[in-house]
């Protein structure tokens, strides 16, 4: 196969992640299902108007002509969506966080290993250039070995993300300490070599939530134009509605599995965007600032030439959507598929990040009490 042929699943939103393949020698987007007609005529428009497109994912799967799936829907449905286009012998581009259960991650790994087909989790951030870059810093032993890390989410469009649709609930999410969070948890295991086996965590709904009713809308609101949050198109549900269930700012500790300890906080209602993560080994500290588009790496003595600078590097200005990661994780599906090469994340690296989210949750709704990870349940 020297062209992959895929179909997707939730067209818009995420969905538009397709578009890199749509001047691609290596893919061709075939078809498309979405419970929006209205995402559907955009994708057609985007594709090309003969592209195959159905209100029901079971008749993309169902057709002949289609080498791999892209599930980017909400994560209430990855699951499900994952489990049937693997059954249907599809490779699979699965959106983060890969399920919004343990359990549900364990059946998506499994029913991967029965099938064979291939599957890679939609971990952009291992491809955007500060992070991966901190993972070379760190695989190079300037730092030694990684004991402690630190990192603090600051969600600065809290309310634009999570607060006016389906994310503001608990069944849709379980928790934005595993739907946001799962890509700082993931980055935590991939630059610290290790998964976490142990969390704790506190966190509360602060500033998002309330008493307005779950039916008002931003544009139909008396208050809109005092109102801090308020959005006139697009996404409009009221980030004050009583549904929300979410905590909006979470503080997790976790033992990963081989000793690293690691602090993360994440906050939805900061004024300012920025991930700042720290990793101390035993031979120095790196920290990033993103805003700034620098990484800090400072050492301690350790009779090497290294003890006689500290060194500060700053990022080239990239393009492409995320950081310019998304040209490049899309790039890394075909190669998987087609070249055979590694996935950037397995089904196992997003099960982990999930899971340790989950455990985090369930941590925070009960007082703050450890719990510990399971390990994967294999059939
Ligand atoms: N890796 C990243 O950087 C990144 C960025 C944004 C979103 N995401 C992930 O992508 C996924 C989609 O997020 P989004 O913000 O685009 O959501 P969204 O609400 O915009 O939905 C995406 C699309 O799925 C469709 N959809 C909804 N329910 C569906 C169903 N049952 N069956 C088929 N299609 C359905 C919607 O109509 C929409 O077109 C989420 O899991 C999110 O975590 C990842």
């Amino acid at each position: 196969m020297d062209k992959l042929r895929v179909g997707v699943i939730g067209v818009g939103g995420r969905g538009t992640l397709s578009n890199n393949w749509l001047h691609s020698k290596r893919a061709v987007i075939v078809g498309g299902a979405d419970v929006s007609e209205k995402q559907l005529a955009g994708f057609r428009e985007r594709v090309g108007e003969n592209v195959f497109t159905t209100t029901d994912y079971r008749e993309l799967l169902d057709r002949g002509g289609i080498d791999a799936i892209m599930v980017t829907s909400p994560d209430f449905v990855h699951e499900e969506h994952a489990l049937a286009a693997i059954s249907a012998g599809k490779h699979v581009y699965l959106e983060k966080p890969m399920a919004i259960t343990i359990d549900g991650c364990d059946r998506i790994i499994n029913a991967q290993k029965s099938a064979g087909v291939k599957l890679m989790v939609g971990f952009n951030m291992r491809c955007m250039p500060m992070f991966r870059m901190m993972k070379g810093i760190v695989d190079s032993g300037t730092i030694g070995e990684v004991k402690a890390v630190w990192v603090r989410h600051f969600v600065g469009y809290g309310s634009q993300f999570y607060y006016h649709d389906w994310h503001g609930n608990r069944a849709n999410t379980t928790s934005l300490l595993l739907q946001k969070g799962s890509h700082d948890i993931d980055i935590i295991h991939w630059i610290s070599g290790g998964y976490t086996k142990r969390v704790a965590a506190f966190g509360d709904l602060d500033f998002f939530g309330g008493d307005k009713p779950n039916d008002l809308r931003c544009p139909e609101c008396d208050e809109n134009s005092t109102c801090t949050e308020a959005v006139l198109a697009g996404l409009t549900q009221c980030a004050y509605r009583k549904e929300i269930d979410v905590e909006d700012n979470n503080v997790m500790i976790m033992r990963l599995d081989n000793g690293v300890k690691a602090s993360y906080l994440q906050c939805h209602f900061t004024p300012d965007y920025h991930r700042n993560y720290v990793f101390i080994g035993t031979e120095g500290r790196m920290e990033n600032s993103e805003p700034e588009g620098k990484v800090w790496v400072k050492t301690r003595r350790a009779n090497t030439w290294r003890d006689y600078s500290d060194q500060t590097y700053e990022m080239k200005p990239i393009t492409g959507d995320h950081g310019g990661a998304d040209p490049v994780i899309t790039d890394m599906f075909l190669d998987m598929v087609l070249d055979g090469k590694d996935p950037v994340a397995t089904a196992v690296d997003g099960r982990m990040s999930v899971a340790a989210g989950v455990c985090g949750a369930e941590s925070m709704r009960n007082g703050g009490m450890p719990v510990d990870v399971p390990a994967v349940s294999l059939k």
